[in-house]
């Protein structure tokens, strides 16, 4: 049996309600199969934690983090405590501190009927985004300088650093030869209007392309790459993108799969010297949170993410089979989905499709 130590950061809002499934999911697993067992540690970090103590999460934070074989998160942010606050202060710091430089998110379409786009069916949209997570226009440079006065100015630097747009590009291409799709990598570029950080990032994907001749590309510049994405979804792959680009195409790639109730993702620190973290693409949806009418399905998607990291791929497959189980049972699902199960439910629902599975 392989034991694991995770970190369980809730978090916010509907993270709390979805972090329970995901852990539900995952104590199935283990029961089942003894294949498996996880340690789980809780931190109760987050945005009320922030109002008791006047901070995000404890200072020796990362020190207590790193040891763990893997963190999970479930979403940050709430009225009271300012988003870049809840932001920088616990998801950055992490991401940075522990140089999480891939953020992977899928964009798969698992029915028909929850794909916004007329006629498209699983299949057509199947697509992985690699978002460079550690710099780009996220590296927190700049300041306001003047404030208050009619002279107030605001810069914000991005930084591209030659080592990691290589890793993160290398991380892309191996991905395209492996994944057994198109062998198709899409840059996600807009260098005629940002012409020092995106002619880098056009250089550099030039460079590394000629190391993969068995790939195929494209480079579109990411308005353009926001209409093809509508257009003709199917053409698309392996995508890879700057931190800001990748943040705003994965949420237009969240509507495609049936919204960020299905959204999953990963940050992940290639090199293993840190645990990497598995959160999923939505946020804390304060107007929805404490109700059960969030769905679990993104967070439940990001622990089969986690399975697959740690090298259980056939325990993934089981719970992907949970998550494609459970899509037929529209009228059990949450109100996103146009059902009237709860969360509570929903998690329920996949855990008894998996121990069918298993
Ligand atoms: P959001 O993702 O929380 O919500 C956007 C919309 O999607 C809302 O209508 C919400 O009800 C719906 N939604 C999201 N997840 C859902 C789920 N699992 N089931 C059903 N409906 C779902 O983004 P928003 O509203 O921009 O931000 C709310 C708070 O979350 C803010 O404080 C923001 O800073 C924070 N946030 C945190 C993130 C993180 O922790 N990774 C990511 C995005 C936002
Ligand atoms: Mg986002």
């Amino acid at each position: 049996m392989k034991k694991y130590k995770i970190a369980v950061i809730p978090g916010d809002g509907i993270g709390v309600e979805v972090m329970k499934e995901g852990v539900k999911v995952l104590e199935t697993l283990s029961k089942l199969t003894g294949e498996v067992a996880f340690d789980f540690t809780w931190f109760d970090w987050g945005c009320e934690y922030y109002l008791e103590n006047g901070k995000m999460m404890d200072d020796d934070g990362l020190e207590k983090l790193k040891n763990f074989d893997a963190i999970l998160l479930g979403a940050v942010g709430f009225p009271g405590v300012p988003d870049h606050v809840s932001l920088r202060d616990l998801l950055l710091k992490i991401r940075q501190g522990f140089d999480q430089y891939i953020n992977y998110r899928p964009v798969k379409l698992l029915s028909e009927l929850d794909c916004p786009i007329k006629g498209k069916k699983p299949g057509d949209i199947d697509m992985i985004f690699i978002r460079e997570n550690t710099e780009g226009e996220y590296a927190g440079i700049g300041g306001i300088e003047r404030e208050g006065k009619e002279e107030e100015i605001a810069l914000q630097t991005s930084v591209f650093t030659r080592k990691t747009t290589e890793k993160v590009m290398d991380y892309a291409f191996d991905l395209a030869k492996k994944r057994n799709k198109l062998n198709h990598l899409t840059s996600i570029t807009k260098s005629n209007a940002l012409n020092h950080s995106m002619v880098f990032w056009d250089k550099i994907f030039k460079e590394k392309k000629a190391n993969y001749p068995e790939i195929k590309t494209a480079e579109y510049h990411v308005d353009a790459a926001a209409m093809y994405m509508i257009q003709r979804p199917e053409s698309f792959d392996v995508v890879v993108a700057s931190n800001l680009f990748g943040d705003i195409l994965t949420d237009l790639g969240a509507a495609l799969q049936g919204g960020l109730g299905f959204a999953a993702g990963a940050n992940i620190n290639p090199d293993g010297k840190y645990p990497s973290m598995f959160e999923p693409v939505h946020g804390s949806a304060p107007e929805i949170a404490g109700k059960g009418l969030a769905n679990p399905i993104a967070m439940i998607w990001t622990i089969k993410i986690m399975l697959d990291f740690l090298g259980h791929e056939s325990l993934a497959d089981t719970v992907m089979k949970g998550i494609e189980g459970s899509l037929e049972m529209r009228e059990k699902l949450t109100p996103d989905m146009g059902g009237k199960g709860s969360t509570s439910q929903v998690g329920e629902i996949i855990c008894d499709i998996m121990s069918k599975k298993l």
